[in-house]
């Protein structure tokens, strides 16, 4: 199994290639597909129907954003966690979704980013759900873990043998230090989320933001002790960018 990191509009993309099959850990923002296309055509000299799964882990933009044009153009599998479909459900699910979108764009323009089209459907058409220890259709060395808390249906994807996790946005590495994701919707369960990490065995962490990470326990014990109790959401967060003059942390936004 070869693992490929790919530079995503906000997000490090995970290809993992096989010799005859391929699988991307998770669904990119919609503007990636051309990026991951490329890097399959030109890079690994592959043909798209190389590409056979892609396995989102939770809804927000950069996450799901691809999944359909993926499946349309390449005739690619999904999988979408089991209750994902329900995360933008309903008017508030309407509102929480463009403000993720807005999000995402804000997020590109601090990191220099033009904007691109990243509009995707709240409700993806999936081949597969995953739950708590399935394996990965497909990828049978690889298997889902439920870890929610940053939203209600987060996946981990891991490789027991390897020791590889692929974690989402369930922990933020920046240059100097690991951060917590926003939002958080559920702190205590994300808490005993990052917690069932220890019992793993991870070697390397792959993160959505961050790259690929070797964490020791000791370092996630201290992260665990530093994360907020308190819920983060977007009425805190809109409060904190129109006070951003007087508040420059931008810790904030992942
Ligand atoms: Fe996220």
């Amino acid at each position: 199994v070869k693992v490929h990191k790919l530079n995503g509009y906000i997000q490090s993309i995970y290809l993992i290639e096989y010799d005859n099959k391929m699988m991307l850990l998770d669904g990119c923002c919609r503007c990636d597909v051309a990026i991951v296309e490329d890097f399959i055509v030109n890079k690994l000299h592959k043909t798209m129907d190389h590409l056979k799964l892609i396995v989102v882990t939770h809804m927000h933009p950069d996450h799901a954003g691809g999944a359909e044009v993926f499946q349309k153009k390449f005739n690619c599998k999904i999988a979408i966690p089991v209750n994902g479909n329900s995360w933008y459900q309903g008017l508030r699910g309407i509102l929480k979704h463009k403000i993720d979108l807005f999000l995402t764009l804000y997020v590109a323009k601090k990191m220099n980013k033009s904007i691109k089209n990243i509009i995707y459907p709240r409700k993806i058409k999936h081949d597969y759900k995953l739950r708590d220890n399935n394996k990965i259709p497909g990828f049978e060395d690889w298997v889902s873990l439920e870890k929610p808390g940053h939203t209600d249906c987060d996946l981990t994807i891991f490789h027991p043998e390897k020791g590889y996790a692929y974690i989402a946005d369930n922990i933020i590495g920046t240059r100097k230090r690991y951060i917590a994701p926003y939002p958080i919707h559920y702190p205590r369960i994300y808490k005993d989320s990052l917690r069932s990490y220890l019992e793993l065995n991870i070697d390397k962490y792959f993160l959505a933001h961050g790259g690929i990470r070797e964490i020791s326990n000791k370092e996630l014990s201290a992260f665990i002790l530093s994360v907020s109790p308190e819920p983060t959401n977007h009425k805190q967060l809109i409060k904190r960018i129109l006070n951003r003059r007087k508040n420059k942390s931008n810790s904030f936004l992942n």
